[in-house]
């Protein structure tokens, strides 16, 4: 009684030092590699730090990731091969909502326990109780880029949505609801595809309704492109946008078409708190440049997995979900983390602003 309830590594440690196995799906290529690449190199470092302080029950933990290729099919063929031939305790990944929900049905069927770092839209965790998230939802997101809309003064917005893309499409209507309801005003709705090269028929109709900002939840891959031929037509206000935005290429590919632009996030590496500051610097040494939202989210996802096993004892899935399920005040370095009965994370959102090649913090949004 006493051993289980202080779970001594050391015993773990002299019965068996065999690793821990823990599966990670993540878009290490394609159009969603920035997304994968971060989130990969967030939770290898958790890992690495978990291991080098002796690891959890005395064993290492060893991730197992596979490369979706940013392809609609992957997500759910590798979870499957996670769990099926390499017999992992649990699921990290992946970033995309879409990817996740391919993943999620997987995982829960086998009732093996799944955390997304950074998959926001509501329906992913819903898909069942094996099925967690350590960042916040889209209704919060959309609620946050509505009311900084208004903050700006902005009364009348367009809309361009990713319409391949579940995120997208989610945090567009958690937005216009928001918006409309406090007295703000959508002009004019226009549509696109993940993939997409040309945006000028949906841009000129923007134009021609004169708003005074344009709300676009995409992704990194997409949003510089509409910008710069945004700029092109003449278009000068400002756009708005929410997580998707977060990667280096976006800066790279707009060029200066952002400049002045904003969106929410998870995390601003310019946080003085002692945890980013060190976050960001072993990050920096090992991997060389800043670490992003989803290598905060993917250090913080693989970090509570390691406080769950060692809560819960055991790898045993079952147990394992209820130590999951019960996170709380996890002091993460994308804020304090607990989960809710939704298995959701209520947590503050970031407004940051586009200049001078770098992504700036504006404002922290409390829930
Ligand atoms: N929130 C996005 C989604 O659910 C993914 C994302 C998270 C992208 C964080 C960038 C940064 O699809």
């Amino acid at each position: 009684m006493l051993v289980s309830a202080v779970c001594l590594p050391g015993i773990f440690a002299a019965i068996s030092a065999e690793p821990i196995l823990v599966g990670e799906v993540a878009s290490l290529t394609g159009a969603s590699a920035s997304f994968g690449q971060s989130s990969h190199e967030g939770t290898e470092l958790a890992v690495a730090e978990i291991n080098a302080a002796g690891g959890v029950l005395g064993r290492p933990i060893l991730l197992i990731t596979e490369d979706d290729q940013s392809q609609a099919g992957q997500p759910a063929t590798i979870v499957r091969k996670l769990i099926s031939q390499d017999k992992v305790v649990a699921v990290l990944g992946e970033v995309a909502s879409s990817k996740s929900l391919e993943a999620a049905p997987i995982c829960q069927q086998n009732k093996i326990p799944m955390i997304t770092p950074a998959s926001t839209n509501p329906k992913v965790t819903e898909v069942g109780d094996h099925i967690f998230r350590i960042c916040f939802i889209d209704p919060f997101q959309g609620t946050v880029c509505s009311k900084f809309a208004r903050e700006m003064g902005w009364k009348k917005v367009a809309v361009l949505t990713d319409v391949k893309q579940d995120y997208s499409v989610g945090l567009t209507e958690c937005f216009m609801r928001d918006f409309t309801a406090n007295g703000g005003e959508i002009v004019k709705e226009q549509k696109f595809s993940s993939g997409d090269k040309d945006f000028k028929p949906q841009l000129t109709s923007i134009k021609a309704a004169r708003p005074d900002a344009v709300f676009v939840p995409g992704y990194y891959a997409e949003v510089p492109l509409i910008a710069k031929q945004a700029r092109l037509l003449g278009i000068k206000i400002p756009f708005l946008g929410g997580d998707g935005w977060v990667g280096d290429s976006l800066l790279k590919v707009a060029g200066s078409a952002l400049d002045g632009s904003f969106f929410s996030a998870h995390f601003s590496s310019e946080d003085q708190s002692p945890k980013v500051r060190n976050f960001v610097e072993t990050f920096r040494a090992k991997y060389g440049g800043m670490p992003d939202d989803m290598a905060a989210l993917g250090y913080d996802s693989a970090m509570i997995l390691a406080a769950a096993i060692r809560a819960a004892c055991t790898t045993d899935p079952a147990a394992l979900r209820d130590a999951i399920a019960a996170t709380k005040d996890h002091d993460g370095v994308t804020g304090r983390i607990s989960l809710d009965e939704r298995r959701n994370a209520s947590k503050p959102a970031v407004i940051l602003t586009i200049r001078d090649g770098g992504f700036h913090f504006v404002k922290k949004v409390e829930p």
